[in-house]
C-alpha cells in the first residue's frame, strides 16, 4: 500500500492507495480511533455500490455504525442538506467521539467536512473518495465547503480528515463523463508541475492505458498537491497554481449556469484558452497551447468558448470569490510543468478571447 504524509502544522494526516482497499477500510481506521460511532455520508449512486462492503467491514469491527444518504449531484451540497445532516446526526445522539466518513466524490467530501469541522465545535471525519476529481484533488488539502444560492463554494473553511482511503478500483463504476472530467484536473497538474506526468498522459490512447496506470496517476497527483498545500495551506500564494484554466473555467460554469459544463470540462477550456492567450502575448514556449489542446481532445475534453457573449463572460470572471480589490490573478505558464501568477490586463485577455483568426487557426486543426 502506498502512503503519502501530510505535513502541516497541528494536522499530520495520511492519504492510502491501493486497489481493493474499499473492501478493508476498517483496518485504517480501527488502527486511528477507538471511538464507538462511525456515521457514513454518501450518496445514493456510489452508497448503492458500495455501501454495503464498507458497513459490514465496519460492523465486524464492533462499531456502530449509521447512515446519511443525500441525493446526487452538485445540488446537494446545499445549506438545506447541512440542517439535514446536523439532524441526522443529532437523531443518532452522535457526540465529539463520533467519526464522519465521507463515502462519494467531491460534493459528499465537501459537505461532510463541513458538518464535520461545525458539527459540536468539530468532529474527526475520514475521506474515502470515489471520484478522479476527489480522489486526486478534494479529499486533500482540507478545503470544505457548501454552496450558497448564488454561488458555488462560498461558505467553507480549512478543516483535514484524519486519513484519505483511496481505492483506484472503484472508478470502474464511474460514469465515463465524470471520468473524463476528472481527468482535466490530472492533466492540471501534468501542466502546473510535472512534465513527466504531462508526457505520459500523453502516451494513454483510452482508458484502459489510464486505468492500467492509475496508481501512479493519483499518487503523483496527490504528492504535488501535498507539496503546494503544505507550502501554502490557506491559499493565499502557491496554491493558487492549482487554479489553473479555473478563472475562465469558474467564468463558463456560471455563464451556462452550471448545466452546459461539468466543472472538469469548464477548466479544460479554461486551460487550453489561458495557454492560447499566454501563447499571443508572447508569455510561453511555442507549440506549448497545441499540445494542451491536443490531450484535451485526447481525454475527450471541450478546448474551445464556443458562441459565449465574452463581454459578459469576462464580467462573471471580475465577481469572482477568487478576485482581489487589486485586480484578477491569472495562473500562467511558461511551457509545460512551470507555472506561475500574474495579473493580465482584462482589455488584453478580452481582445484575445474574441480574435477570430486564431480561433480559425483552432478549428482547422
Ligand atoms: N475541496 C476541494 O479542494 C475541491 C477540489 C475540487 C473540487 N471540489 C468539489 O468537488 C465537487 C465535484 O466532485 P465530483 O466530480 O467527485 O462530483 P460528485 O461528487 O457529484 O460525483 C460525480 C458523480 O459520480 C458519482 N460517483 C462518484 N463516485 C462514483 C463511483 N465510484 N462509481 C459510480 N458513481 C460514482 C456520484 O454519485 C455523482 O453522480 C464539486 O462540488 C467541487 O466544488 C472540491
Amino acid at each position: 500500500m502506498q502512503q503519502i504524509k501530510m505535513n502541516l502544522p497541528g494536522h499530520e494526516y495520511n492519504l492510502f492507495i491501493e486497489r481493493g482497499l474499499i473492501k478493508a477500510s476498517s483496518v485504517i481506521i480501527c488502527e486511528l480511533f477507538k471511538c464507538k460511532k462511525i456515521v457514513i455520508v454518501s450518496d445514493k449512486n456510489v452508497f448503492g455500490i458500495y455501501g454495503k462492503t464498507v458497513v459490514e467491514d465496519l460492523m465486524v469491527h464492533g462499531y456502530e455504525v449509521h447512515t446519511v444518504i443525500l441525493d446526487p449531484g452538485e445540488e446537494s451540497k446545499s445549506i438545506e442538506n447541512l440542517q439535514y445532516i446536523y439532524d441526522k446526526l443529532l437523531g443518532y445522539s452522535a457526540n465529539r467521539d463520533t467519526v464522519l466518513t465521507a463515502l462519494g466524490g467531491g460534493v459528499v467530501g465537501d459537505i461532510t467536512g463541513f458538518v464535520a469541522s461545525t458539527f459540536l465545535r468539530g468532529v474527526r471525519y475520514i475521506q474515502i473518495p470515489t471520484s478522479v476529481v476527489s480522489q486526486v484533488d478534494s479529499s486533500i488539502g482540507g478545503k470544505v465547503a457548501v454552496n450558497l444560492k448564488r454561488g458555488k463554494n462560498l461558505i467553507g473553511s480549512f478543516y483535514h480528515p484524519s486519513a484519505v482511503i483511496i481505492d483506484p478500483e472503484v472508478l470502474n463504476t464511474l460514469d465515463e463523463r465524470y471520468f473524463y472530467d476528472g481527468m482535466a484536473e490530472v492533466i492540471k497538474y501534468g501542466i502546473i508541475r510535472d512534465e513527466e506526468l504531462f508526457s505520459n498522459l500523453e502516451g494513454y490512447k483510452n482508458k484502459n492505458d489510464i486505468l492500467a496506470n492509475i496508481e501512479y496517476i493519483i499518487s503523483r497527483c496527490c504528492d504535488i498537491k501535498k507539496e503546494i498545500v503544505e507550502k501554502d495551506e490557506k491559499d493565499t500564494g502557491e496554491r493558487m497554481l492549482l487554479n489553473f484554466g479555473h478563472t475562465i473555467g469558474h467564468g463558463l460554469e456560471a455563464y451556462y449556469d452550471y448545466k452546459r459544463y461539468t466543472h472538469g470540462e469548464a477548466v479544460a477550456v479554461g486551460m487550453c484558452e489561458i495557454s492560447r492567450i499566454g501563447e499571443q502575448l508572447g508569455l510561453i514556449k511555442k507549440g506549448t497551447k497545441d499540445r494542451v489542446k491536443e490531450i484535451l481532445e485526447q481525454f475527450h475534453l471541450p478546448f474551445r468558448i464556443e458562441g459565449a457573449d465574452v463581454e459578459k463572460l469576462i464580467n462573471i470572471m471580475k465577481n469572482d470569490k477568487k478576485s482581489f480589490d487589486s485586480g484578477l490573478n491569472f495562473i500562467l505558464i511558461r511551457k509545460i510543468g512551470d507555472a506561475y501568477i500574474d495579473k493580465l490586463d482584462l482589455n488584453d485577455v478580452k481582445r484575445l478571447l474574441i480574435a477570430k483568426e486564431d480561433r480559425n487557426g483552432i478549428n482547422k486543426n
